[in-house]
């Protein structure tokens, strides 16, 4: 944990901490929830709906420092009359940051440019060097236009981009902004000179970027996804980045993170972070004190704000 956030945890709570951040087996979670009423983890932490079952009879709630929880099977949690919380809002603006960066990197071949330099490979400045995808002007697809989504349009905006969304619902005029609404996913594909993924992984968004749908993006479209990787078909991403289908992608977010798909690394249009979307000192302090208000309204018998069982 942060150490602002781990200094209110060790002065409000008796608790075990997890001193060499180790990423817990679930059969690790379990035993270290043994004689405790609390979980504080994070995305990394899998709670599926068997260790639920298996969790000690003790834990009552489990506060994650993320605002994604398909790590947590929230319909075993609920049955179980476990409180599970979250941590939306306090990461917006962070991960919006970071959909800027992953697509501003992609269409500028930032990464590229950066690997150039340092291995002393830049010989001068000439016409045709490293040349990328403008940005003003296109338009930009955003795949779920939550409060990240539209955050990640705000931005958008400031580089003049046309924004296009799908979301379940359209927006109201206030928070659409001028932003072209397409009821269907498709529609939204066929416009999108850039798209963001910006949806929750849920089963109905798994691997929502197929091959199929990759095809009805214009060609030379830029992929950007700081979601979830499981929302991609990571194969027909690949294939379309190496055929120049797609001329780049911007990707903080893999299947299977950190073991993403290798021939990732290989392709020199794509733009890769760790999953940084929250990362920034202030966000995450303001996540793991988000966690913390949570527990204290659970612990005082109150409402948790975040609740989402
Ligand atoms: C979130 O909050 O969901 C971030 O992606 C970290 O897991």
């Amino acid at each position: 944990m942060p150490p602002n956030v781990e200094a209110r945890v060790t002065r409000d709570y008796r608790a075990t901490t997890n001193p060499q951040d180790r990423i817990y087996s679930s059969e690790e979670l379990i035993a270290a929830a043994a004689g405790h009423e609390a979980i504080f983890c994070c995305s990394s932490e899998k709670f599926s709906a068997d260790v639920i079952k298996r969790l000690p009879e003790s834990v009552a709630i489990v506060a994650t420092l993320s605002v994604g929880f398909e790590h947590i099977d929230v319909d075993a949690a609920r049955e179980r009359g476990l409180v599970v919380t979250n941590t939306p809002e306090v990461l917006t603006d962070a991960t919006a940051d970071v959909t800027m960066l992953c697509l501003l990197g992609a269409a500028r071949r930032g990464a590229e440019g950066d690997r150039l330099v340092r291995a002393g490979g830049w010989v001068g400045w000439h016409t045709t060097m490293m040349l990328g995808t403008h940005v003003s002007g296109k338009r930009l697809g955003i795949y779920g236009m939550g409060r990240i989504g539209r955050a990640v349009a705000q931005r958008a905006r400031g580089f003049d981009m046309e924004i296009h969304y799908h979301n379940r619902s359209r927006l109201s005029a206030e928070l659409e902004h001028g932003g072209v609404y397409h009821a269907r996913v498709e529609d939204l594909l066929a416009v999108s000179e850039f798209l963001s993924i910006n949806a929750p992984s849920t089963a109905q968004t798994l691997k929502f970027l197929n091959a199929e749908r990759i095809a009805r993006l214009p060609d030379g479209a830029v992929v950007v996804n700081t979601a979830r990787g499981n929302m991609v078909d990571d194969e027909a991403l690949i294939a379309a980045l190496r055929s120049g289908k797609l001329a780049a992608a911007g990707l903080d977010v893999f299947d299977g993170e950190p073991n993403l798909n290798p021939q990732y690394r290989e392709l020199d249009n794509t733009f890769l972070l760790p999953h940084l979307g929250s990362a920034t000192v202030e966000t995450r302090d303001a996540m793991g004190f988000c966690c913390l208000d949570n527990l204290d309204a659970y612990f005082a018998g109150q409402a948790c704000p975040n609740a989402l069982t």
